[in-house]
């Protein structure tokens, strides 16, 4: 075998060696390569053993490639290759990361070069040009917020096997984009292109956008563009021009709102007390509104060629006399009396008492606070004597406002109490008969496992305050008779007296157990035993529902 392949490589030697005179080889005059790709020196002849590139030069014969490569010269070292299939005359030159040095190389092949070829192969040569490329970036020029947009980024070169890498800049438009590549050829040379595919966000307008190739030690940018993004007016805002407005002003109004292109009109709505008055176009983004009053309110709508947004309303701040609202009141509550005077006003009033003509209180207690928009409360209680004419004044720097309260007196006070009395009775023996039909519904699953469990699913479900019952109640003891209550369906965890007691103090434990579960809550990272141990009703509840279920 072995020796029947090297017969046949020595007859093919002395062919070749035959063909001497014979030798034709085919080059092209020139070739261009593109700085930093690799290019290839096509060359095409008769079956050979060796090759040797040399370049041409008047004096010397440097080498280019050979496959001895300490005698190659040392900037084409490492560098050139001749990987065609040389049996079938292939007998190109590749040369790898071309310089700008390697610009007007001439060289010329030398086949089986230890032959005594007479022939002149220099005669041949092939000039290498080198070219630099920077990539091409193209996009459309105009993109619409919310449609598709696609970037592309060229990059021509002259290494068909190993294009440059194509690298992009610009945060915003390549967050969730999509990319596409491809290698084609374009006249003599190659094309390397990559489309960007996303979608088009108001937020990368203005950005810039940019690729850069990268060969292997060289790379090259492409120019930045700045995106050009159409959007429809978005985060629309009411700029009020003064600080401060009274009643009966003119106001100027901005209307801002950010957008491409600029906004062609603007809708201005207005409402007083909450009701829609007036909606008018323009196409100035401010406005004047004249003889403002309290409670008004502005928008605004910008329009731009895409679309249309809408500011929040914007409260005018009024300022105003302060206004004593109808709800103040005073109420007996046995020997106290209690006033309450509820002022509207802005900026804010002070609040004085006239108790019988007389503003020097003694033995009483007086207090503001506010806890509504522009609304003031001033409150009084002191000892109750044979009031009868108490005042409410109430100042600001726009004015006064004073009101006579009415006393509500004793009985009415008692009246009332008395409805409480007679709403809260009902409700407790409603709690009560609630915790009775839990235990008897208890008592009822425990001696027949599957029978009407679902009432009891809903009222435990319902029956928040037991959580806080197990939570706060849960011992060394209890968690015994969970684990037992676990592995026998239809016990329960928890006592029917608890139970009732849990609807008795529904309300009051309800803060409590708020308290407890956001606790509860704090500590579940650190205790997940515990959260098994609240898990409880939820469990006892699924093993009652399988019981109904299998009954
Ligand atoms: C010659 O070899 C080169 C390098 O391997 C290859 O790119 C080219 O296609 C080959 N030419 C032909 C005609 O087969
Ligand atoms: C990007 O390239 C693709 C394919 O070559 C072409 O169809 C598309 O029009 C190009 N887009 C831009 C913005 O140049
Ligand atoms: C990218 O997509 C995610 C989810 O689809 C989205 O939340 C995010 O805003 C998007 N980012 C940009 C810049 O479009
Ligand atoms: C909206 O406008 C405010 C104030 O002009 C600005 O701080 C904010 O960045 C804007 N938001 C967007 C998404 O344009
Ligand atoms: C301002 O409004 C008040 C009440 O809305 C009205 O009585 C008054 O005539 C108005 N003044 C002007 C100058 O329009
Ligand atoms: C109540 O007192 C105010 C001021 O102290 C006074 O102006 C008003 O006339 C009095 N009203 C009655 C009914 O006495
Ligand atoms: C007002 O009340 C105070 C204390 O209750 C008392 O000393 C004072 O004389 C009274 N003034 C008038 C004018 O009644």
């Amino acid at each position: 075998m072995g020796s029947a392949y090297l017969i046949r490589l020595l007859l093919t030697g002395f062919s070749i060696l035959q063909q001497v005179r014979s030798w034709s080889i085919n080059v092209p005059e020139s070739v261009t390569a593109v700085e930093g790709s690799c290019v290839a020196v096509p060359c095409w002849t008769q079956p050979h053993l060796r090759v040797t590139w040399y370049q041409y030069q008047k004096m010397n014969y440097p080498v280019v490639y050979d496959r001895f490569h300490n005698i190659v010269e040392k900037q084409f070292r490492g560098r050139t290759s001749v990987p065609g299939n040389s049996t079938a005359g292939n007998c190109t030159l590749i040369i790898k990361n071309v310089r700008m040095a390697d610009n007007n190389l001439q060289v010329y092949v030398w086949i089986n070069p230890d032959s005594r070829a007479s022939q002149k192969f220099y005669d041949q040569t092939v000039t290498i040009s080198v070219e630099r490329k920077a990539p091409k970036l193209s996009i459309l020029k105009q993109m619409v917020e919310g449609e598709t947009f696609q970037a592309n980024c060229s990059i021509s070169h002259s290494c068909p096997s190993s294009p440059p890498s194509i690298r992009w800049t610009g945060s915003q438009i390549l967050e969730n984009s999509s990319l596409k590549a491809i290698n084609e050829k374009v006249f003599k040379q190659w094309m390397y292109t990559e489309t960007l595919h996303g979608i088009a966000t108001y937020e990368m307008q203005n950005s810039k956008i940019s690729c850069s190739a990268l060969f292997h030690d060289l790379t090259t940018d492409s120019q930045e563009i700045t995106l050009n993004i159409l959007y429809k007016p978005v985060n629309v805002s009411l700029i009020l021009e003064m600080e401060s407005v009274i009643n009966g002003d003119s106001v100027i109004v901005e209307c801002a709102a950010n957008c491409n292109p600029q906004p062609h009109t603007y809708s201005w709505l207005q409402r007083q007390l909450g009701q829609d008055i007036t909606t008018i176009n323009t196409t100035q983004s401010k406005r004047t509104f004249d003889n403002v009053t309290t409670k008004t309110s502005f928008s605004c709508i910008a329009h731009n060629d895409i679309g249309a947004g809408q500011s929040n309303w914007l409260d005018l701040d009024v300022k105003h006399a302060p206004v004593i609202l109808s709800e103040s009141s005073c109420h007996l509550l046995g020997e106290v009396v209690k006033c309450v005077c509820q002022v509207e006003v802005f900026p804010n009033a002070s609040i004085h008492w006239t108790i019988d003509g007389n503003d020097t209180l003694s033995s009483s207690f007086s207090f503001v606070f506010t806890n509504k928009k522009h609304v003031i409360f001033g409150e009084i209680s002191g000892p109750a004597q044979s009031h009868t004419n108490i005042t409410c004044t109430a100042t600001n720097d726009l004015g006064s406002d004073t009101k006579q309260l009415s006393v509500h007196n004793l009985s009415k006070t008692a009246s009332l109490s008395m409805w409480l009395v007679a709403l809260t009775i009902p409700g407790i023996a409603l709690l009560f008969g609630c915790a009775q039909l839990i235990y008897r519904k208890y008592s009822e699953c425990r001696l027949l496992p599957g029978s009407v469990c679902n009432t009891t699913i809903l009222l435990r479900r319902s029956s928040l305050s037991e959580y806080v019952q197990v939570e706060q109640r849960y011992d060394s003891h209890q968690r015994a008779h969970v684990e037992d209550a676990q592995s026998s369906p239809c016990r329960t965890e928890s006592d029917p007296e608890e139970d009732r007691l849990s609807c008795v103090y529904d309300n009051d434990f309800v803060e409590q157990m708020r308290q407890s579960r956001a606790q509860q809550h704090q500590n579940n990272t650190t205790a997940p035993q515990r959260d098994g141990e609240i898990e409880l009703p939820e469990k006892a509840v699924e093993c009652n529902m399988e019981d109904y279920l299998n009954g």
